[in-house]
């Protein structure tokens, strides 16, 4: 069947072999049905973090593992289990509804509660590491359950162990959260704090920082149902200091976040110095608003925008002698 509506970059290409689980039991089924097979399996979440370049030659398993259940509270802090196929946004809305605090600046990430640990999600000044407690994976080698804290993930920025020396080994079946009671606003980064004032409203919300957040995100990001896209396409690079130093002597306006290990510098920047912001080609290009975001205008191959982003990575390496690393999975 063709995955074309299970992939947020919308990419016409085609899985052998298809199902949907909705619970552990047909996740355990689906495995066997494979391996009595001798196919390899292929989980999908929501789709909207991979680059679909070839056709699929496995069972395509659509994780669709649902529910969310309130495990443990005190004064401070509930403890909540969450299936890894629901919906992240979905989550979101439902810890707004019920006042608890700690995802509000992760509105409207597309993807999937399972793939947030998977590569540590973040925007506005918050990670999923930070609300993170504990998930539950099944290992594909001795089939069995097991549970990671948060020193087992090993997070990192858009990285953890699954996507490293676990790779492809343990499928997460659920993510438990610890969210608080009271909020802990988080309001530092970029446009929040003006956003909010614009919006005219006094109180502090996690309500209002959410819904602040999708304002932003939905000025500067394409809805993947209108243009194909997998939100930000590289990582932004860490350089060291003195690097940056130098470079700011060519381009006096260059960003950078210092961190302890050298400067972010945003690779929004670099590629738009570079040129390519809104450039198109054909049915792909580089969006307009975020030169970060590259985009399937509707009939795109993924062999094409993997082409487009190694004609990017190049560039960028011409001109400021950064290499920039892709941030969505290449398939
Ligand atoms: N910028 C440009 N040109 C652009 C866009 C941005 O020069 O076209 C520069 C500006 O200096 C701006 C800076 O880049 O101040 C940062 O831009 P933005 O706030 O949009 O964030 P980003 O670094 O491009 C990261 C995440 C996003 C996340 C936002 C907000 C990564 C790879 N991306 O993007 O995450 O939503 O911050 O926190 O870290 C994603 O991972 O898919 C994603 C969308």
């Amino acid at each position: 069947i063709s995955l074309k509506p299970f992939n947020t970059f919308g990419l016409d290409k085609k899985a052998r072999f298809f199902t949907s689980a909705g619970s552990e039991k047909d996740l355990i089924e689906a495995l066997i049905w494979a391996s009595h097979r001798g196919l390899d399996i292929f989980i999908l979440g929501g789709g909207s973090n991979i680059l679909l370049t070839q056709d699929i030659n496995k069972l395509v398993i659509k994780n669709e593992i649902d529910g969310i259940e309130l495990i443990k509270e005190d004064n401070d802090h509930v403890w909540v289990k969450v299936g890894s196929g629901e919906n992240w946004h979905e989550f979101v809305k439902y810890c707004i509804s019920r006042n608890w605090a700690g995802v509000e600046n992760l509105s409207l990430i597309p993807g999937t509660v399972g793939a947030s640990p998977m590569q540590n999600i973040g925007a506005y000044g918050v990670e999923i590491k930070d609300v993170f407690e504990s998930l539950t994976a099944f290992n594909r080698s001795n089939l069995e359950f097991e549970i990671f804290d948060q020193k087992a993930c090993q997070f990192g920025y858009r990285e953890s162990v699954f996507k490293h020396e676990l790779k492809g080994q343990y499928i997460i079946t659920s993510v438990t959260y610890k969210l608080k009671k009271k909020p802990d606003f988080k309001l530092e980064y970029g446009a929040i704090k003006d956003t909010l004032k614009e919006s005219g409203s006094n109180e502090l919300s996690i309500k209002a920082v959410s819904d602040a957040v999708i304002k932003i995100r939905q000025s500067k990001l394409p809805d993947p149902k209108e243009i194909g896209n997998a939100g930000s396409f590289f990582k932004n690079p860490t350089i060291l200091t003195s690097d940056w130093e130098k470079l700011k002597q060519d381009y006096p306006n260059i960003p950078g976040y210092p961190l302890k290990e050298g400067v972010k510098v945003p690779a929004a920047w670099l590629i738009e110095q570079a040129g390519w912001k809104g450039k198109t080609f054909g049915e792909i290009g580089v969006h307009k608003n975020q030169s970060l975001v590259l985009v399937n205008y509707g009939d795109g191959d993924g062999m094409d925008i993997k082409e487009l982003s190694e004609k990017i990575q190049k560039s960028v390496f011409d001109q400021f002698n950064i290499q920039l690393n892709p941030e969505v999975n290449f398939i």
